[in-house]
């Protein structure tokens, strides 16, 4: 049995508009959603004990783990009976809006799926992602997606590759249950039928990116709480950003520049806060495979 390892890349959302609550709990929404060139590197070493052991930097226990999960599910779903030493290189900051765990979750199955050669349709890996979090069918899909309901109704986008991105992670943890909490209690819901898709998305394919009116309706209730918020962004437009948004409940926030320097020299100042991860990344519009060993 071969060792193999796959990539695991982030996302930014471009928008995020929040319809209310379901029947189910969850909150449906309509959002663009980008993957970028920040990753986790999963190497995955296959045997014979099935047991599942995972390595890496994390901050839960390897059974609450997403790789954990996705992994038992593969297994069971496809009647494989191996086990698996998953070894994180962690480089995505946890709980920062970005989709590191989701996207973990998401890579896990499908280099396993690719590994064994597709026992399982595109269809079940998808209901087995959905199982385990909203975030997860977007890995799944394509790089650049109109992304609703809970997050498993997918139309792909043609990807923009105009603008660099410098992610901010302020190093503050915002629980994503926390921030649907905060728009609940301000009603800052954005009513599904205001919402105009076909206008956002030919505003995110024809617009120049500086008049970009896209929202983020967490950014916009959680900004009088959370004092980072503002801090960043009126940073991020002082150093040249055309546009800043924060990254789907926070915290990360990023900013978008068309030139490459300007993102650089914006980086260099913005480092002087200790306290900010901060990572210069740009839009992907292909998916990694698996490579094997
Ligand atoms: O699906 P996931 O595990 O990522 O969701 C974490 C929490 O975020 C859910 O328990 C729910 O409170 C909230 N959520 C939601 N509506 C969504 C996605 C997440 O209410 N579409």
């Amino acid at each position: 049995m071969n060792k193999f390892s796959v990539l695991s890349p982030c996302k930014i959302n471009l928008n995020l508009s929040v319809h209310g609550k379901r029947e189910d709990g969850y909150h449906s929404l309509t959002s663009v959603f980008q993957a970028v060139s920040l990753y986790d590197r999963i190497h995955i070493t296959p045997d014979e004990s099935r047991e599942i052991k995972i390595r890496g930097d994390f901050d839960c226990a390897p059974e609450d783990n997403l790789i954990y999960k996705a992994c038992s599910l593969f297994v069971k779903e496809a009647g494989i009976k191996h086990g698996y030493t998953f070894e994180i290189d962690k480089k995505v900051p946890q709980g920062g809006g970005i989709g590191g765990g989701s996207s973990n979750c998401a890579f896990v199955l499908r280099a396993l799926n690719e590994y064994y050669n597709y026992p399982l349709t595109q269809e079940t890996i998808m209901e087995l992602g959905l199982s385990l979090g909203s975030d997860v069918p977007f890995f799944l899909s394509s790089p650049t997606a109109l992304v609703q309901g809970r997050g498993e109704l997918l139309s792909s986008l043609k990807t923009r590759t105009d603008y660099t991105i410098l992610l901010i992670n302020p190093g503050i943890h915002v629980s994503t249950a926390r921030a649907f909490s905060l728009l609940a209690e301000k009603r800052a819901y954005t009513p599904k039928e205001s919402c105009d898709i076909n206008a956002m998305v030919s505003q995110y394919q024809k617009s120049p990116i500086k008049f970009w009116t896209l929202k983020n309706d967490f950014e916009l209730v959680m900004d009088s709480d959370y004092t980072f918020i503002s801090v960043i962004r009126e940073a991020l437009l002082a150093s040249g950003a055309d546009f800043v948004q924060m990254s789907g409940s926070g915290s990360t926030m990023y900013g978008l520049f068309t030139a490459q320097e300007d993102a650089e020299k914006a980086a260099d100042r913005l480092s002087v806060n200790k306290m900010y991860k901060i990572n210069i990344v740009r839009p992907i519009d292909s998916f990694p495979s698996i490579e094997r060993f």
